[in-house]
């Protein structure tokens, strides 16, 4: 079965856009091996948009690969991801165009999923633009995963309706591995945060086999690239790449993964924070709000093994101590036990605590912990 755990790899969009070519692709594979990425997990490398030529080939009504910027095809591409141990992604859309204008698969789902498949696609995402005013859109997500499921190979789909249609209520039936829930993600604190406030009561329907997707991350990415708007800090890095692995949601990193400081390295390699993300049970966290701070979330993640995740964000201005009491979670006072923690970012074991826990948090910051529920 695919998709197990939440996918993990890295998406072109966030950074590249339409400036994507064969070097790009092949300097990329290598940095998820030079880097470690290959090693703490990450395993789909994903073209974006705008790989094709702007029109299908006249005679096969197939579409090709862009004669500049991939110019030995992308079956050559692929087999070079695949040297390395990697798994490779491509895109299209349900409408008759991408959103950045190429073709779309519109009535040529079997012949594109063909295509993909002979490609040596192990990964398609599937957008949303451009679709015929009287096109149903589930039915549309359901052609085209019928579609890869004949092709002979076996690919994960990731649907991307941006949430439209009450996605989550069809999605999985309709055979995707994992749906963006949301619009386009910016890299800008205002941008994570909405995304991940605006999904908090959202997980319940995000599973093995078929995950939340709330879109690829923005971490290292400082202002550069297509959607690099404002930049974030490295709190801000933090807490996004916390939030997500809270959340179980697939990890599409989308910074130039050729060059990463130091910061971004040690932060999406964190084996303990990814570990959280792929735990097998893949529970969504139970959520609080911090009562003297609304936007401040303090949450629990029940794990395999009874163990937990306990995390707390400080998403406001200013530096703030957030109080999580245990009775609020399923754990009170009168029980006899409290939470044994580990701080996933220092490693440090930070002793036993017992009805709450009050947590120094600077501003846009996050701290999360492993926990063992013990008697005490
Ligand atoms: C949509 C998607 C993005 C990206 C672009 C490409 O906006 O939501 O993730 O794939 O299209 O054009």
């Amino acid at each position: 079965m695919l998709a197990q755990r939440p996918p993990m790899g890295w998406n072109t969009w966030n950074t590249f856009g339409k400036d994507i070519n064969e070097t790009l692709i092949r300097e990329s594979a290598d940095a998820f091996i030079d880097n470690g990425l290959k090693d703490a997990g990450y395993e789909y490398l994903v073209i974006d948009d705008c790989w094709s030529e702007y029109n299908r080939d006249p005679i096969t009504d197939r579409i090709v690969p862009h004669h500049e910027k991939f110019p030995n095809g992308m079956k050559v591409v692929a087999d070079y991801v695949h040297s390395k141990g990697l798994k490779f992604g491509m895109y299209s859309c349900d409408g008759v165009r991408t959103c950045a204008d190429y073709p779309g698969s519109f009535d040529h789902e079997f012949l594109d999923a063909q295509t993909f498949a002979e490609f040596g696609v192990d990964y398609l995402k599937y957008d949303n633009c451009y679709k015929p005013n009287n096109a149903d859109g589930p039915s549309l997500y359901r052609r085209m995963a019928m579609a890869l499921r004949a092709s002979g190979r076996e690919i994960l789909f990731s649907a991307c309706n941006w949430g439209t249609d009450d996605v989550w209520t069809w999605i999985r039936g309709a055979g995707a591995h994992m749906y963006r829930s949301t619009g386009d993600i910016n890299d800008s604190a205002e941008s994570y945060r909405n995304i991940a406030l605006s999904q908090a009561d959202k997980f319940g329907y995000s599973a093995p086999g078929c995950y939340n997707d709330i879109d690829m991350l923005t971490v290292g990415m400082y202002g550069k690239g297509l959607v690099g708007s404002v930049g974030c800090n490295d709190a801000d890095y933090r807490s996004q790449f916390a939030l997500w692995c809270m959340y179980s949601a697939p990890l599409m990193l989308g910074c130039d993964i050729r060059h990463m400081n130091k910061q971004t390295l040690e932060l999406v390699t964190n084996r303990e924070l990814i570990a959280i993300d792929q735990d097998g049970e893949c529970r969504p966290p139970i959520i609080r709000k911090c009562v003297w701070d609304e936007n401040s979330l303090i949450m629990l993640k029940m794990l395999e093994n009874n163990e937990y995740a306990i995390a707390f964000f400080n998403m406001g201005e200013k530096d703030k101590s957030l109080p999580m009491l245990f009775s609020e979670f399923g754990l009170p006072a009168h029980s006899g036990y409290g939470f044994k923690v580990r701080n996933l970012f220092t490693g440090e074991d930070e002793g036993f605590y017992k009805e709450y826990m009050r947590i120094p948090v600077q501003a846009h910051d996050c701290a999360v912990y492993r926990a063992q529920l013990v008697r005490g």
